[in-house]
C-alpha cells in the first residue's frame, strides 16, 4: 500500500506545544509527517530558518516518522515535490477558520489535486500563538508549559537582554 505522507507546513517561530499537538496527533494517522518550515521573507521572524530547523529537529530526533525540512516559494509546488497530495493544518480557535479557508482554497485553485485536513488543537493549546510567545519571554516571562525546552531556552538567549 501507498505511504499517507502529510505536510505540515507553518512558520514555526517559534515552535510550540499546539504544534507539536497536531504532529503527536497526526502521526498517528499517516505513516509520514513533514514539519515544513517555511522561509518566508515578507516575516520578520526571530529565528534564522536555519535555527528553526535545528530546533524543531532536535526535538523529533527519536522520532521515525516525523522529518523535518523547509521550503520556500508555493506550498503547492513543495508538496507536489514531495509526493503528496495533503496539507495539514491545525485549526485552534474559530477564528482560524477564515484564514485557514482562504489558504486552502487557494491552493486547490492552483492545483485542484491538494487536499488540506485540518485538526483541532487540543483546547489546552487553543489560546497559544508564536506572537503570545514571544511577547512573555521578552518581558521576562516564564512559556515553560507552552514550548518545548530547547525554545524557551533559545528565545531567552534571543529575547532577554542581561
Ligand atoms: N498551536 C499553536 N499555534 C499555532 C497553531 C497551533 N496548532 N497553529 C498555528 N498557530 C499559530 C502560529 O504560532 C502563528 O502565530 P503568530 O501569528 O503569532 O506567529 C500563527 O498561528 C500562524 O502561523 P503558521 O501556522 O505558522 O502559519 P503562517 O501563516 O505563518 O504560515 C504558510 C502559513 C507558511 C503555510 C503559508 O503562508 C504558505 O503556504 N506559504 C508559502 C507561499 C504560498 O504558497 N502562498 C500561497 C498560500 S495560499
Amino acid at each position: 500500500m501507498k505511504e499517507t505522507i502529510a505536510v505540515y507546513p507553518g512558520s514555526f517561530d517559534p515552535f510550540t506545544f499546539g504544534h507539536l499537538n497536531i504532529i503527536e496527533r497526526s502521526s498517528k494517522i499517516f505513516d509520514k509527517i513533514i514539519v515544513s518550515i517555511a522561509h518566508n521573507t515578507s516575516k520578520n521572524t526571530v529565528f534564522s530558518i536555519d535555527e528553526r530547523v535545528e530546533i524543531i529537529s532536535e526535538i523529533f530526533k527519536e522520532s521515525e516518522n516525523i522529518k523535518v525540512d523547509r521550503f520556500e516559494g508555493l506550498l503547492v509546488d513543495y508538496i507536489r515535490k514531495i509526493g503528496t497530495n495533503t496539507v495539514l493544518r491545525g485549526m485552534r480557535t474559530v477564528s482560524d477558520f477564515e484564514y485557514e479557508l482562504q489558504m486552502a482554497n487557494a491552493n486547490k485553485s492552483i492545483d485542484p489535486e491538494i487536499e488540506t485536513i485540518f485538526m483541532v488543537t487540543d483546547s489546552r493549546f487553543s489560546y497559544i500563538s508564536s506572537s503570545l510567545i514571544k511577547e512573555i519571554i521578552t518581558l521576562g516571562g516564564s512559556a515553560g508549559h507552552l514550548v518545548p525546552e530547547i525554545v524557551e531556552t533559545k528565545l531567552k538567549e534571543k529575547l532577554q537582554t542581561k
